[in-house]
């Protein structure tokens, strides 16, 4: 029995290695991919989808374009950290395979959520791997969008580790008011991958070359955005050698429940400081009184990730 879901992207390197795996995993279906404006403008997000999935040889999963900038906030609240400090850029502004032969749907992406939400016979799995620009703004015209959702599965969020600032993660950060919304939403099963968990399951290089050796569309591809992306890291932190691949931590879960370890707690999002906006604030105290409201992964199986990812795009 395969698993559909949707996913919801800011495509990006790691989240082409998530649109893969989840376009090749024999237990997954992929309905369908909505892009949104985060690691590059949503014109570059929805190019970069495009790419991945002619470049797979999986053109009949459509492509549906998202927003184009967070709900309140006029743009990103500043810049990445990669472009404030001049590091290299783990994503680039266009993948670095050949340009599409697709075009994305008519329909927008929070249209495709609304329609599909409400027509399924099953509930089905909804991943969220950029800013939750596009699933907020469902829940804006359908708050009862939840029901038809039996897990939201989102990458994002930091409780020791952080990334776009001292105290927020990318996804969150890129649309905090999105974010809050989405938290408080009443999902009847979150799981949120932060980067607590995607960065212990580095990727290395030697691994890089073994994805590369496969000789399949999939397995060049991942080793070239993974290159692309320890080429980055090892730029802002010289001797790494290794890369988190955010993303795909998120759909490899759903094949196999074990990759992560996860802690049900509450957790909400700031959308007020100035100091820290966009932090997921993760209440872990065993006597809180507040409610939790979503699986959160502090750990991840660095060698399965890897096994699973040479098994899929072999
Ligand atoms: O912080 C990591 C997240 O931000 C990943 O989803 C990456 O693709 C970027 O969107
Ligand atoms: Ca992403």
């Amino acid at each position: 029995m395969t698993r559909k879901l949707v996913l919801d992207v800011d495509t990006g390197t790691d989240d082409a290695v998530a649109i893969m795996f989840a376009a090749l995993h024999p237990e997954l279906e992929l309905l369908g991919v909505t892009t949104v404006n985060g690691n590059v403008p949503v014109t570059n997000t929805t190019d970069n989808t495009l790419r991945v999935l002619d470049w797979i040889g999986r053109s009949e999963i459509p492509v549906y374009r998202g927003l184009s900038r967070p709900l309140a906030r006029n743009g990103s609240p500043g810049p990445r950290h990669y472009e404030r400090d001049g590091k290299a850029d783990p994503h680039g502004l266009a993948l670095d395979i050949p340009e599409p032969r697709s075009s994305a749907a008519d329909t927008g992406a929070v249209e495709f959520l609304v329609e599909t939400l409400r027509a399924v016979t099953d509930p089905l799995t909804l991943v969220a791997v950029g800013p939750l620009s596009n699933i907020a703004t469902a829940l804006a015209i359908d708050p009862g969008l939840t029901e038809s959702v039996e897990e939201l599965v989102i990458m994002g969020g930091g409780h020791a580790v952080t990334n776009v600032t001292a105290s927020a993660e990318f996804n969150i950060w890129g649309d905090p008011e999105a974010a809050a919304v989405v938290f408080s939403a009443g999902f009847g099963r979150l799981t949120l991958v932060p980067l607590d968990a995607t960065h212990r399951a580095l990727i290395t290089r030697e691994s890089v070359n073994a994805l590369g050796s496969l000789g399949t569309p999939a397995g060049t591809a991942c080793a070239r955005f993974i290159g692309k992306r320890i080429e980055a890291y090892t730029a802002m932190l010289p001797g790494t050698d290794a890369a988190p691949v955010h993303d795909v931590v998120c759909t490899a879960s759903l094949v196999r429940p074990e990759l992560i370890t996860t802690e049900h707690i509450p957790v909400q999002v700031e959308t007020a400081s100035p100091l820290t906006i966009g932090r997921t604030v993760m209440d872990r105290r065993p006597h809180t009184p507040d409610e939790p409201n979503a699986h959160v992964a502090f750990d991840a199986d660095a060698a399965l990730l890897t096994e699973l990812l040479l098994e899929t795009f072999g």
